[in-house]
């Protein structure tokens, strides 16, 4: 069956609104917390409210597509025969929104079965900014075209990077790409929402991003932006094939090969 990308986009943005909507009544208030994988790992009652307004009403959109989601795993059709999947990730930036630090997202993706993006939407509720992308009909920032910046070297370039919860014992944590990229760049971000780093790289805040150990939901939408605004994603080979977000570099397409440079001299 063929979607129709560009309405499939606007389901998918009103419900991201319809969550964004929910998560802002917990937002500015203390937070019931609880540690996932280890203690810098949480989740919220954020998270939580966020995911039971988008889970029914995706379910009830799309009863025959299978849904991850970060906090509850996979729901709808059975992934072995669904055609399309749903990547979810109900509030980003959970360490942001714990502490009232106003970045964050609700980032909703569709892919096909080769986990291709098809349709992304991030929407950051505090700001009221809404990302969309479909695949072959463009990025936009509030309904407005995007593009990607035109910064050609890295010394001109304002980088962004994220470090992996088990960062104190993962030997691949970022730390020696940080210190290796910091001298090189204007400045680098670690601002701790991965689907808005990527918007960002999309309208052209930042000329490039990378981060290893995300997981689809971190990354599908926001992916799926930087290429519809004219950008390139890439795992750390230089591959664009099914990127999963274990290893990402996204740019403006200018300075990609320098990212890569640094990171595989880096390893
Ligand atoms: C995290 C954020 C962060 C990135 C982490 C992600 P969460 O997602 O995107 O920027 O560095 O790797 O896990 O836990 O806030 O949904
Ligand atoms: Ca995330
Ligand atoms: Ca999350």
């Amino acid at each position: 069956m063929n979607l129709n990308l560009h309405a499939v986009r606007g389901t998918a943005a009103g419900i991201a609104r319809m969550a964004g909507a929910e998560v802002l009544r917990y937002y500015g208030q203390a937070h019931d917390e609880v540690t996932k994988s280890n203690s810098y790992d949480i989740v919220t009652e954020g998270d939580h409210a966020s995911e039971a307004i988008i889970l029914p009403a995706l379910l009830s959109a799309f009863p025959d597509h299978h849904i991850i989601t970060e906090e509850s795993g996979g729901l709808g059709a059975p992934a072995e025969t669904a055609e399309y999947f749903w990547y979810i990730d109900p509030v980003d930036g959970t360490t942001n929104f714990s502490k009232n630090i106003p970045h964050f997202a609700i980032s909703i993706a569709l892919a096909d079965h080769n986990r291709q993006p098809l349709v992304g939407v991030v929407f950051n509720p505090v700001t009221n900014e809404l990302f969309t992308a479909a695949r072959g009909l463009g990025a936009t920032l509030n309904n407005q075209p995007l593009q990607v910046s035109n910064t050609a070297t890295l010394d001109q370039a304002v980088l962004a990077t994220g470090f992996p919860y088990d960062r104190a014992t993962n030997p691949e944590n970022n730390v020696r790409r940080w210190n290796a990229m910091l001298p090189l760049v204007r400045d680098l971000r670690r601002f701790g929402a991965a689907s808005l780093d990527l918007c960002f790289v999309a309208c052209g805040r930042f000329d490039g991003y990378w981060e290893s150990w995300l997981n689809p939901w971190d990354c599908m939408a926001g992916m799926l932006c930087v290429l519809e605004a004219g950008g390139a994603v890439s795992d750390y080979s230089g591959s664009s094939e099914a990127v999963t977000g274990r290893e990402l570099i996204a740019s403006n397409g200018h300075l990609h090969a320098a990212i890569r440079q640094m990171i595989v001299e880096n390893p």
